[in-house]
């Protein structure tokens, strides 16, 4: 690792259970330990039904990953198990119990490394009141960020040197999805305007099952989204699945994206997008 460059590898709704192909994991496991990245993100949806065999499954892929590279993780909607506490009613720890039992006791987890800060938050909260929709079938689904939210990155921020970059790994996607047409998250312009106004340079999250890379102009700050695509089954309009390569530079920020090939059984050079910092 260079005191400059931070090299990312983001992956993100790995679905271990039954969406996972083991022919695409194989082959990030295996571009993980080759190339050793600085960091290695999971922006969720590690299980499918938040299922001890899954999430133990995820455990080993974190296990190896950690390895060769630092390692950032975050829940994601399939990750909580809501039932334990709908509207609130019940046992809230319970949601994360299986999670913070094989993949992480924490859910908001922070790493710094030279050149870059990354704060981890949590927008899978299950169903609650704040979250509640008139279609039935984001009921479980759609993500939320609370103020203290804010105020545990913007501290967690601050603890980073001025020049590293600031990054938010998250779930839920804040722009919509060209397929789905939906945004993962409420009141995305709020957030992201939050988030510009705290400096962050890159969020990295997933949730819509098909990738994009945006750049959101603000007054005070540009950030660029970086949605990763699944690696799964379970991919939007049949889509191949996709992971993302990310160069943080102190001036510029380089994504790419590598898609699965049936032909290669490999993740090979798809689109590449680079933004001025
Ligand atoms: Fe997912
Ligand atoms: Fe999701």
């Amino acid at each position: 690792m260079s005191a400059e460059n931070v090299r990312v590898f983001h992956v993100s709704d790995l679905h271990f259970g039954r969406p996972a192909v083991p022919a695409q994991i194989e082959a990030i496991e295996a571009a993980i330990q080759d190339e050793k990245f600085d960091v290695v993100a999971v922006s969720g949806d590690l299980s499918q039904r938040s299922r001890s065999g899954e999430f133990q499954r995820a455990s080993v892929f974190l296990r190896d990953a950690g390895k060769v590279s630092q390692t950032i993780v975050v829940p994601g909607n399939h990750d909580v198990a809501w039932w334990h506490a709908p509207l609130g009613l019940g046992d809230r720890s319970k949601i994360y119990a299986t999670y913070r039992e094989f993949v992480s006791p924490e859910l908001e987890p922070a790493l710094y490394v030279p050149g870059a800060a990354f704060v981890g938050l949590n927008t899978s909260h299950g169903i609650t009141r704040r979250t509640l929709t008139w279609n039935l079938r984001d009921l479980s689904i759609i993500g939320d960020l609370k103020k203290k939210q804010f105020e545990y990155a913007a501290t967690a921020f601050s603890r980073a040197k001025k020049t590293d970059a600031r990054v938010i790994v998250m779930h839920h996607n804040p722009v919509k999805g060209e397929l789905s047409q939906r945004h993962g998250l409420k009141r995305t312009k709020t957030i992201l305007g939050t988030f510009a106004e705290m400096g962050v340079d890159l969020i990295l999250c997933g949730h819509d099952h098909q990738e994009s890379v945006h750049f959101i102009e603000h007054t005070r700050k540009g950030t660029v989204i970086a949605t990763a695509g699944t690696v799964s089954s379970r991919s939007r309009g049949g889509r191949p699945s996709s992971v993302n390569v990310i160069d943080i530079r102190p001036d510029e920020i380089e994504v790419h994206t590598r898609v699965w090939s049936r032909d290669a059984r490999n993740f090979v050079a798809g689109p590449h997008r680079c933004f001025k910092r």
